[in-house]
């Protein structure tokens, strides 16, 4: 399968890009997906996140398995762990076709799919499913809320009541920018609302072990808002930041055109924003909140940046559907030599070296 897809690809990339994603989950659910293997993990790289054991650090960012179609699947390619979703309370369509571009020459990815997904009804079912079947591999949640509803932040703890027992964390996602309004959560009297209702909600759901809460974040966010992130990030004690989501700005000379359509706009382009947004995050909150670095992750060289600027572990997924499936094993094994060329034992020890 992995050497299939230099085969695959040409044709891949000639259909529009939501037929070959759909393709894509087809055949990571059929037999073929027998065939895939993501090599064994370096000890190096195994890690403790959010109180959760982790094989190795490189996930799956949401968006690729919105439906929880294909988590296992994904797992045996060699990811540390799968975020699917974006899931919201009801099915919904998302916006008219077609919705993705592909820029080629920029190696990057505009989308404007709008949360279109199957619904928490059908999601729950397929995790029910999963979880019955006694699967081992971490798996996120990624909540949002519907186009139409009259109350968001009702939808999100929704999602958290609706999801709770089958995910081992789960992300709010606030930062998308295809449901016009969404993004405005993310400011301080707006934020406040939501995490002091989603607290509540998370309180009933596990007495025994309460199940980490991650925020998702948008990189176009201005230097105030970032401050007024990390600040209720830390007095409410959550749990990580996922640093970030797609952006709406057009950053570096892109060169495809495409690069006019309107949505997010994710890899190679979004690399060094994603980056200064960590590293801001990071020393904003002093270390104190595990992040989740994410944007335009490409190689294991790219992996080991994040690691180093504060991210405890990272995510991917535009790179993906340039590179295909044996890049996650390229980027694991890179890293590892990274971490050993620099004298860690573990991937923990090189979290945030970059500015010691
Ligand atoms: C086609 C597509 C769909 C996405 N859908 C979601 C989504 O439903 N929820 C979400 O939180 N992020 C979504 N994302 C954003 C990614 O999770 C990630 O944050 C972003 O693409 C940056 O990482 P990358 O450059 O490695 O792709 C999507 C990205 C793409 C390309």
């Amino acid at each position: 399968m992995l050497d299939a897809y230099a085969l695959i690809r040409p044709m891949m990339m000639k259909l529009d890009a939501e037929k070959a994603h759909r393709l894509t989950l087809k055949l990571l659910k059929s037999p073929l997906a027998a065939l895939l293997g993501g090599g064994d993990d370096a000890p190096e790289l195994e890690t403790v996140f959010m109180g959760i054991r982790l094989p190795n650090p490189v996930g799956l960012a949401a968006g690729f398995d919105k439906n929880a179609e294909v988590p296992d699947a994904m797992l045996k390619l060699g990811f540390g762990f799968v975020e699917v979703g974006t899931v919201t309370p009801k099915p919904q369509q998302g916006n008219p076709v077609p919705r993705i571009f592909r820029l080629m020459e920029d190696e990057a990815v505009i989308n404007r799919i709008g949360f279109a997904n199957d619904g928490a009804d059908i999601v729950t079912r397929r995790l029910s499913e999963r979880r019955a079947a006694s699967r081992m591999g971490k798996i996120g949640i990624n909540i949002g809320a519907n186009k139409t509803s009259e109350d968001w932040i009702e939808d999100y703890c929704n999602g958290l009541k609706r999801f709770s027992g089958l995910g081992d964390y789960y992300t709010i996602n606030i930062s998308s920018p295809n449901t016009p309004g969404l993004r405005s959560l993310q400011t301080r009297d707006a934020l406040k609302p939501l995490l002091d209702r989603l607290l509540a909600v998370r309180e009933q759901m596990s007495k025994v072990r309460r199940p980490p809460l991650l925020v998702k974040l948008a990189p176009d966010l201005s230097p105030a808002e970032c401050e007024d992130i990390a600040e209720l990030a830390v007095h409410y004690d959550i749990d990580g930041l996922i640093v970030g989501n797609t952006t709406i700005g057009r950053p570096g000379a892109l060169r495809s055109p495409l690069r006019e359509e309107s949505g997010g706009l994710s890899g190679a382009p979004l690399r060094t924003m994603a980056l200064d947004n960590l590293r801001r995050m990071r020393a904003l909150t002093g270390g104190r909140i595990p992040l989740v670095g994410v944007g335009g992750i490409a190689s294991g060289q790219d992996a080991y940046d994040r690691i180093r600027a504060g991210a405890a572990v990272i995510q991917l997924y535009t790179a993906l559907v340039f590179e295909g499936p044996g890049l996650v094993r390229r980027i694991k094994r890179d890293l590892t030599a990274l971490l050993r060329r620099d004298g860690f034992t573990n991937i923990a020890q090189a979290v945030g070296t970059e500015s010691r």
